[in-house]
């Protein structure tokens, strides 16, 4: 199924290098519309049940601590297809890797601090937009 829904955060070395502005850009400029959008910060309990998939990962508490050293932009997304695009948006998971022109690759700093998250499924998209907001939250725009 192609859903036409993802999430997406922007993390704490982006918020902090002062590039909210340029990747939000960047993903309107790619056709995605905003949903729902929160500058926020997480818990450590709320980023621990984030990336409870990563929790027998060696990297699992660097990443719970870097998720909640300062705030983030969390936002849901849509777009035709847009779980596979929007990852295709961000590049890989390593900025060095990420190919020319990606989010990754203009504004991550490394690996581990690399910007920006996107859902990896259509069913994590769900679960992932549901953790950060409530349905009245969600709203659709109406092009005339
Ligand atoms: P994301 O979930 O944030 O969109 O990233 P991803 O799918 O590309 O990568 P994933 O394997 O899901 O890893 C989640 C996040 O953990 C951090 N990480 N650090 N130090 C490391 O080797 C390492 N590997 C992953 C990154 O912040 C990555 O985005
Ligand atoms: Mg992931």
């Amino acid at each position: 199924m192609i859903s036409n829904r993802t999430f997406t955060m922007i993390k704490p070395d982006a918020v902090g290098s002062g590039n909210i502005g340029n990747i939000i850009q960047a993903i309107t400029d790619a056709g995605f519309q905003l949903i729902a959008m929160k500058y926020t910060q997480l818990s450590k309990e709320q980023a621990m049940e984030f990336y409870a998939v990563h929790s027998e990962r060696p990297f699992y508490m660097e990443l719970v601590e870097y998720m909640t050293s300062g705030p983030i932009v969390a936002a849901v997304l849509e777009k035709d297809n847009a779980v596979e695009d929007f990852r295709a948006l961000i590049g890989a998971t390593d900025p060095a890797e990420a190919a020319e022109g990606t989010i990754r690759r203009r504004y991550a700093e490394s690996k581990a601090k690399n910007a920006v998250h996107g859902s990896d499924s259509n069913e994590n998209a769900q679960i992932e937009s549901d953790f950060h907001f409530t349905e009245s939250e969600k709203i659709e725009a109406v092009i005339s």
